[in-house]
């Protein structure tokens, strides 16, 4: 079989890895990819949002599979486009990817099919919603569309929510309209399953640190490092999140004749009350998969296969024992101004010791691999526990070198306490 995966992050690296092991893989190409990918597949020098130029690839060179690994060229239809020149996809239509691709949509989708979230009110005014605010503070103030995972600020009193309406609205178009929700309390994770568009399976549960420092202080990121499974859902408890989040949101998408294929991913507040959706996403978490993909324990390219042909075996995924835990290590600057172009030295004797290193941000310069982006490495590392994962990990991590590195060191550490 002939794949081509868009994107180019550390969880594109980490798919291409799992797909390259493939016996039935007969190509891989990835668009445009990364050093890391290059190594599993031919990269492609196209942009995964130039949907002509991606059907033209994909037809140019026969691939019988797409899998998109971000959203952006999933709202932007290249699904139905692909689909449309009779290519299988492994991800979302636009209108079902609507589901990330708008706050409010999944609001209405999350009411209408009965699943429990934070409860909320949407404004198109950002002047209602700011007197609301500052009536109603504490609350989440989101933007509607897309935002690069900056469109969400929590506040915790009227004063700080109504300075966060004004910030949030000043984005243009992604804060067209503004949803205001309550403000949840509890251990956050993502449960992502694999869809097609009736039929789900579920990953372990993963959860991802997205601050930038330890004990989750400072700036958000788009993520500093993830394990799976989280200890905080599990078993009975992950079952409970396919019955009332995964399968309903399924239904609902069907019903609307925009049936759901590819990696949904539910973010979960694990509250008091029971879990609470956040979000939706429509793909693969990143840092969460590069995670889950060393947690399973069987071909990934068939699932993805499956799934975007309408035909999810009706078994659980198979996976592994223990526990892996990924580090992102990230550029100096991060997240505000990520400085570029440093040598990125260690790669191979971290990968010695048995670790997996997925690349980011890298580039390839005259045969050395320098930094090239904000995320530069995912450092993953798998063990019997979360400590024994853990200390996998940060010993790869501390045989990898590049000016200004910085990496959380309390990536998986809630699951120890
Ligand atoms: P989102 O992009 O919607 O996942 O929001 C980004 C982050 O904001 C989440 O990962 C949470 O940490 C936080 N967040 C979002 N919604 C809520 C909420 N209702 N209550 C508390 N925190 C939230
Ligand atoms: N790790 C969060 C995300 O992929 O959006």
């Amino acid at each position: 079989m002939k794949v081509l995966l868009l994107g180019s992050g550390a969880r594109e690296h980490a798919l291409a890895w799992r797909l390259k092991q493939s016996p039935q893989l007969t190509a891989l190409f990835c668009a445009p990819g990364n050093p890391g990918t290059a190594a599993h597949g031919e990269n492609l020098a196209l942009d995964p949002e130039d949907l002509k130029a991606v059907v033209a690839a994909a037809r140019a060179r026969a691939v019988d599979l797409v899998v998109v690994g971000p959203e952006a060229p999933l709202v932007k239809g290249a699904a139905d486009a692909l689909r449309a020149a009779g290519i299988a996809v492994f991800g979302p239509s636009a209108a079902a990817a609507c589901i990330e691709g708008s706050k409010a949509f999944a609001k209405e989708v999350m009411a209408v099919a009965g699943i429990p979230t934070a409860s909320h009110r949407v404004f198109r005014s950002a002047s209602e919603a700011e007197a609301y605010a500052r009536a109603q503070g504490p609350l989440v103030v989101k933007a509607d569309g897309l935002a690069a995972g900056k469109g969400v600020v929590v506040a915790r009193s009227g004063l700080e929510a109504a300075e966060a309406v004004r910030q949030v609205a000043a984005m243009g178009q992604a804060a067209s309209a503004l949803v205001l929700e309550e403000l949840l309390e509890g251990e956050e994770v993502s449960a992502i399953a694999l869809c097609d568009g009736e039929h789900y399976q579920l990953f372990p549960a993963a959860q991802d640190h997205k601050r930038i420092f330890d004990g989750d202080q400072g700036p958000n990121t788009g993520g500093m490092g993830a394990y799976a499974p989280a200890p905080f859902l599990h078993g009975r408890g992950l079952d409970e999140v396919g019955q009332k989040v995964i399968g309903p949101a399924l239904k609902e998408m069907k019903r609307r004749g925009t049936p759901f294929v590819g990696a949904l991913f539910a973010g979960l507040m694990l509250t008091p009350r029971g879990p609470r959706v956040l979000e939706f996403n429509c793909r693969f978490g990143d840092p969460e998969t590069q995670a889950l993909v060393m947690q399973l324990d069987e071909d990934l390219l068939p699932l993805l296969d499956a799934a975007a042909r309408g035909e999810l075996p009706a078994r659980p995924l198979r996976l592994r024992a223990g526990v892996s835990v990924g580090v992102v290590m990230a550029a100096a600057g991060y997240p505000q101004s990520p400085r570029k172009g440093d040598l990125i030295e260690g790669l191979a004797e971290a990968e010695a010791t048995g670790a997996r290193v997925f690349q980011a941000g890298t580039k390839a310069l005259a045969g050395r691999l320098v930094t090239a982006g904000g995320r530069v490495l995912t450092v993953c590392g798998h063990g019997a526990t979360v400590a024994l994962a853990r200390e996998a990990a940060y010993r790869a991590c501390a045989l990898i070198r590049f000016e200004g590195a910085q990496y959380r060191r309390d990536i998986g550490a809630r699951a120890l306490a």
